[in-house]
């Protein structure tokens, strides 16, 4: 392991490139990159390095973003293929649609979204923002996409707008099911229930606390609490051990697995440093209309 960790470092400094790693990827790689964190924060630490190349230890939205933000950077991702079914589960034309349909409607797209759907938006927003950022929205109307979960909880938490929704949704979220996280809270004891609003309605009834991998991970970390029942993605794992080795963590029953962020590997990333592969391109016209609402996102979250 020391020899590939040692080969990526060197690869590191010879390139002047950084890592970024979401929470969800594969503990070795978590162990070695230099930024961890949520969609929310990735994206905003982006904009801030001096390096030149970014390699996005994540999926391709999260790569695709970073160079939308930040054209003049070079940004790797160790697998090209590494992607985010739920990215693609919208349609331009349903947007058209309803942009025709209603005067005052604001489309919200969840970053977990094609560069293509978000040229067509008008605010990104991730699951650590998207409450703040629709309640400071202007518009009577929100076209919430390609999440409906992520959608309607945000709809039950801002009643004063209208949402309308999109059945677009995380297919390894929705799997955690009400029923598992009862079976687990019944099997584990005084145990509290943590989870992402990913997840369908009904499993959210039963939190204890609702919010993105950050907000999962600093909620635990600051718990007096010593039982907790994680409903999301098990990456998560890594950083809740490690910030709290006397607490302990079940899972909520189904499998909570992304395969796609699965597929980053050390070797991949010492690959894409080495060779250069796995370049994300976004052509202008589609980055310069897809960094507007990613900007307003970072404006209106701050
Ligand atoms: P956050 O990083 O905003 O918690 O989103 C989770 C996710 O599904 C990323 O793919
Ligand atoms: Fe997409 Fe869900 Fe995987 Fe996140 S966890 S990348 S939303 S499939």
């Amino acid at each position: 392991m020391a020899g590939i960790i040692d080969e990526i470092n060197e690869l590191k400094k010879e390139k002047d490139a950084v890592i970024l790693a979401h929470y969800y990827v594969n503990d070795d790689v978590q162990a070695i990159a230099d930024y961890v964190g949520d969609s929310y924060y990735l994206a905003k630490v982006a904009t801030t390095l001096k390096e030149s190349t970014i390699v996005f230890a994540g999926v391709k939205f999260m790569g695709e973003s970073a160079k939308i933000l930040n054209p003049n950077k070079t940004v790797l991702m160790p697998d090209a293929n590494a992607d985010c079914p739920m990215a693609h589960m919208a349609q331009v034309e349903r947007i058209e649609e309803i942009r025709a349909e209603y005067e005052d409607v604001a489309v919200v797209c969840y970053i977990n979204s094609t560069a293509e759907l978000k040229m067509h938006s008008d605010v990104c927003v991730t699951s650590s923002n998207a409450m703040k950022i629709v309640k400071a929205l202007p518009n009577k109307n929100i076209f919430f996409i390609p999440d409906e979960n992520l959608g309607r909880y945000i709809a039950s938490k801002v009643p004063e707008k209208n949402f309308i929704f999109n059945d677009g949704y995380c297919h390894v979220h929705k799997a955690v099911k009400a029923e598992g996280i009862k079976a687990a809270k019944a099997a584990v004891g005084d145990a509290e229930v943590l989870i992402h609003p990913e997840c369908t309605l009904d499993a959210l009834e039963l939190a204890d606390y609702i919010g993105s991998t950050s907000g999962i991970i600093d909620y635990a970390t600051n718990s007096d609490k010593k039982k907790f029942i994680i409903s999301t993605e098990l990456g998560v794992l890594y950083q809740l051990k490690k910030n709290n080795p006397d607490k302990e963590f079940y899972s909520a029953g189904s499998v909570q697995i992304c395969p796609n962020m699965k597929k980053v590997t050390l070797e991949k990333i010492r690959d894409c440093l080495r060779d250069g592969t796995g370049v994300v391109e976004v052509s202008e016209e589609k980055r310069t209309r897809s960094l507007t609402p990613l900007q307003r996102m970072l404006e209106l979250a701050e």
